[in-house]
């Protein structure tokens, strides 16, 4: 339970308000205390109290205020008005009031945030309500920049902590400064809330020295967003280099190998090489070397130092639109994996525990969630059997649960139709951005045919595994895995020797995705 002062003139902002009487989190608090009839538009404090998320909200209009519906949501708000029966409570609701800083009209959302100073006349919420993103900028200390200019990047970044709103339940921030060599002027845990940060900002001092990018970015790759560091695991990686005219060495390389590791890298370039330039630069277009895409997204080039403050809005907004930094999509959170598993007679009790134990240890080595990598199960006899689909279990606690509770069958071996099964029940639901990964495991020659179920996949885009063990028939397994068999399909002669493919397919699933083209 919390209090929140509601400005007037919420209702003009228009932020969305989901349900009635109980609104989904995600809702403006006040509007939704407008809809509840506990305060009118003028404003006024209201009583937060968290409840459990719902399976449905359904939107009506009340007090002026139409409200809309949603389905199921993760966590519920109500409001209510204050009524204080003596001058004690009053005064710790005041107090309570006063610790919180929330003032708004915006989402419930921001309530996790308690360490939200107030600015007048700003909407800190606006642009990044959902903006936990693990935030690392990289300043230029060279030489070539001078004093000047070097206290236009420090108000630069001290602008940029203060519109991004620093806090443990949203962004955190660092940055790391480099001349020569990088140095870590902030590290991402040290400091939870805007203005410390901007105090640190203002006591950095110029190192000088050449302006080595590549070997910044090498550093951030290998020690900077270390966990020991404070990289927080769920939030994206991001890293914002500041660079004055162009680098002194090469980054093609060094960003490559840190996108790969999940940072995601945008490129501030100020005052950029003009034409007269170009032939001095070290690597031509290294910009776009650099960055994940080329479409202008991760880059941003600005004319001037004077220039500079205008690129605190687009590149915060820009930072914060995690949807779109999928430069941090890596091999282990970026997929939809389906077992296909053989539940025939021939396989036994003791040995099925020991596919299941595969099963897990394989997903135990992926990044679990509805937005990393999630994974379903068929089982298989003559027949099919979905034991779980793509995001039923949407934590590893909870799958590596279900995957135990998995109850052998036994019967006949249709490994032919338990692959159009699985493109049926699993793959038909796979999310666009996805990628599609089919690991089959079977003990033996399947009744039916392969070929066809297993090439209508991989036109479906799905990268098909095939694990053989004991009786499995190894021209099949070659059908069901995707080219080249040899780095897809895995034979052991027994179960036990099953454990030694889980760090091979891991390794395997991996290089396969970072020799995908990212451009
Ligand atoms: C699974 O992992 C456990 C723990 O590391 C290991 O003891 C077991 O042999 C593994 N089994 C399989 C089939 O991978």
């Amino acid at each position: 339970e919390f209090i929140v002062k509601c400005p007037a003139h919420c209702k003009e902002t228009k932020q969305q308000v989901y349900g009635t009487g109980v609104f989904a989190s995600i809702s403006s608090i006040c509007n939704a205390a407008i809809h509840s009839g506990v305060i009118t538009n003028s404003g006024g404090k209201v009583i937060v109290r968290k409840m459990a998320g719902q399976n449905i909200y359904k939107g009506t209009n009340s007090n002026g205020v139409r409200s809309l519906s949603l389905p199921k949501w993760r966590e519920s708000f109500v409001v209510s008005g204050i009524k204080l029966r003596n001058t004690v409570q009053t005064a710790i609701a005041f107090k309570l009031f006063l610790s919180l800083h929330l003032v708004l009209c915006f989402s419930g959302e921001a309530k996790e945030r308690s360490d939200l100073p107030i600015y007048p006349g700003l909407h800190p919420f606006k642009t990044n309500l959902h903006c936990k993103v693990d935030l690392a900028f990289l300043m230029d200390g060279s030489w070539s920049i001078g004093k000047r200019r070097f206290k236009i990047q420090k108000d630069f970044l001290a602008e940029v902590a203060h519109a991004i709103n620093v806090g443990v339940a949203g962004p955190m921030m660092g940055i790391i400064q480099y001349g020569d060599d990088p140095v870590t002027e902030i590290s991402l845990k040290t400091y939870s809330n805007s203005r410390d940060v901007k105090t640190a900002i203002d006591k950095i001092v110029q190192k000088g020295g050449l302006s080595n990018v590549g070997r910044a970015l090498s550093y951030i790759n290998k020690q900077y967003f270390s966990d020991a560091n404070g990289n927080r695991g769920g939030a994206p990686n991001v890293a914002v280099v500041l660079v004055d005219g162009w680098p002194t060495d090469k980054v093609e390389e060094a960003s490559r190998l840190a996108r790969e590791s999940g940072i995601n890298i945008f490129f501030v370039t100020i005052e950029g090489p003009d034409d007269n330039e170009k032939h001095n630069v070290v690597e031509a277009n290294f910009v776009d070397k650099a960055v994940c895409r080329t479409n202008g997204f991760f880059s941003l080039p600005v004319s001037s130092w004077f220039a500079l403050r205008k690129a605190v809005q687009p590149l915060v907004k820009r930072v914060c639109d995690t949807d779109r930094l999928v430069c941090s999509k890596t091999c282990l959170n970026a997929n939809d994996i389906a077992f296909v598993i053989d539940g025939s007679s021939s396989v036994g009790t003791g040995n099925f525990r020991t596919v299941l134990q595969f099963v897990a240890n394989v997903t135990r080595e992926f990044e679990i969630s509805d937005t990393d990598t999630r994974v379903g199960a068929v089982q298989y006899t003559y027949e099919q059997r979905l034991e779980f689909a793509f995001g039923q279990h949407n934590n590893k606690a909870d799958l590596l649960n279900a995957i135990k509770r998995i109850n052998y069958w036994s019967g006949g071996t249709s490994t032919g139709a338990a692959i159009t099964y699985a493109a049926e029940q699993l793959f038909s639901k796979s999310k666009p951005n996805k990628r599609k990964i089919m690991i089959v495991i079977t003990d033996g020659r399947s009744y039916d045919d392969v070929r066809a179920p297993a090439l209508a996949v991989h036109r479906q885009g799905v990268i098909a595994y095939s694990i053989g063990i004991a009786w499995a028939a190894q021209d099949e397994l070659e059908y069901i895995a995707t080219d080249p068999d040899k780095e897809h399909s895995f034979f052991v002669d027994e179960f036990d020797s099953l454990y030694k493919f889980v760090p091979k397919i891991i390794h395997n699933i991996c290089q396969e995705f970072n020799s995908q083209p990212r451009n």
